[in-house]
């Protein structure tokens, strides 16, 4: 059974498909947001800081669990501890939290689509300002134009994962990732030459200590998971069709460090697009929908630049939505002995399906609330504040305690490595769990 399991050609296969999975709207739409919100710098120092500790080494163990196992998200852990054994509850969560988070993940896709042919057909050059801030409240006004691009979405994930991991992922994440790297090194040259530049580097780098708030400091440490796709199984069964004896240290490096600078640099091409023209980088979420395309209109080449720019975000995503359906499909197709092609048309539709109340809470469904919040925001809260965190606490716990020493062994293999398997092995085991299970009792007790 084990032999008929796909596998990754090459370890640059897997590093472009893992990078594909972490790149995705977290990096490019809600980084910078979140950066600007809590006061730049000082939150940046954090993110880092929580990358580090916490995302890089689970980011480890998780990879391990599914390199070792060879297996889905839910039998993994039977396979390296013991039939029906409880921890396979992790993967379970793994499971939900895939399924609920692409069904919400996609409508954002969707909109991204929406402003790409916006972007296409000149609507930001030729618009004035008021008209270009408009456009997000005209598609959430359309609940037929929202799910259109909602179902585009979430057809062309599925047409990826539904040509399997080498055909359909690999392949696709070896064309799309350059052209992305190319796209933000081409933005990245041309904000260089804008009057903002500079004042964005100090606004992300101006390590000021004193805006730092136990919320961005929370915020920065669920964002270190969710950018680097950890918590809900996308990196245990990519790691799945890792070689068992790949190493695994320097291909997480790798990974880390290509996410963390995609972030970065993203911050840094918008936050210069906004202060070449003295707006407030605080703008939330409406930074990529509202803010920058008013921007775009004023700068030179704004078509090409919104173009660019949309495409960037649109193939992001798409890399990050291929690995969410991906954990689901790996499961039911190996549980349920069924082809890979039916399977994804299946889960997709399913999860297509559950996006709609997402979409339709922007309009048709907008009054219909559950503590206060509607659909998208209670399955976005529901999976970053506890899905996720608890999953990643799970897997780490799993890592760090069952699995133990002689996996850390196994994964520090060379002697510098050796020197921080100590630091991997306890980050997993207590520093990162308890940080988690700390940030979520704060929460609980002061909301
Ligand atoms: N890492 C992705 C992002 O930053 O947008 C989101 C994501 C993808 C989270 C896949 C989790 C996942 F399994």
């Amino acid at each position: 059974m084990m032999q008929n399991r796909a596998h990754w050609t090459n370890r640059l296969a897997f590093v472009l498909a893992a990078s594909g999975s972490a790149i995705g709207l977290g990096n490019l739409w809600k980084f910078p947001y979140i950066a600007g919100t809590n006061g730049g710098g000082a939150f940046v120092l954090v993110y880092l800081a929580c990358i580090a500790i916490i995302g890089f080494p689970v980011l480890i163990g998780e990879l391990f669990v599914g390199q070792q196992s060879q297996k889905n998200v839910v039998q993994s852990f039977e396979v390296l501890h013991r039939h029906r054994t409880p921890w396979r509850i992790a993967g379970w969560m793994g499971l939900v939290s895939a399924f609920l988070i692409l069904s919400f993940y996609s409508v954002v896709g969707g909109w991204i689509l929406d402003f790409e042919v916006r972007a296409l057909l000149n609507q930001f050059a030729t618009r004035s300002g008021e008209e270009i801030k408009s456009y997000l409240d005209t598609l959430f006004a359309s609940p037929f134009r929202v799910l259109f691009w909602h179902f585009a979405f979430m057809v062309l994930t599925t047409g990826i994962v539904a040509n399997g991991v080498k055909k359909g992922i690999e392949r696709w994440t070896k064309i799309l990732m350059p052209i992305l790297s190319l796209i933000l090194l081409g933005l990245l040259i041309y904000s260089f030459f804008l009057s903002g530049f500079n004042q964005a580097l100090g606004f992300l780098f101006s390590w000021d200590t004193s805006q730092l708030t136990v919320d961005g400091v929370l915020e920065a440490m669920g964002h270190a998971f969710f950018t680097l796709s950890l918590g809900m199984g996308a990196m245990l069964t990519y790691g799945s069709y890792l070689d068992k004896n790949e190493s695994l240290p320097r291909t997480a490096l790798t990974v880390a460090v290509m996410d963390t600078v995609i972030a970065l640099v993203s911050g840094l091409v918008i936050f210069s697009i906004v202060f070449s023209h003295g707006v407030d980088p605080q703008a939330g979420p409406e930074l990529m929908f509202k803010t920058l395309p008013v921007l775009f209109a004023q700068i030179p080449g704004g078509t090409f630049i919104a173009i660019a720019f949309f495409l960037l975000v649109a193939f992001a995503a798409l890399t990050s939505a291929v690995s969410l359906l991906e954990v689901v499909v790996a499961y039911w197709e190996e549980t349920h002995n069924k082809n890979r092609t039916y399977t994804a048309i299946i889960c997709g539709m399913a999860i297509a399906i559950l996006g709609v109340f997402s979409a339709l809470s922007f309009n048709v469904l907008s009054n219909v609330k559950v503590g206060g919040l509607t659909i998208f925001d209670l399955l976005d809260t529901i999976t970053s504040q506890a899905l996720l965190p608890l999953g990643g606490t799970l897997i780490a716990l799993f890592f760090g305690w069952v699995l133990g020493k002689r996996a850390i062994e196994m994964v520090m293999k060379t002697g510098s490595e050796k020197t921080f398997s100590a630091v991997i092995l306890w980050c997993n085991r207590a520093i990162a769990p308890l940080a988690i299970l700390g940030a979520i009792g704060y929460k609980l007790i002061t909301s």
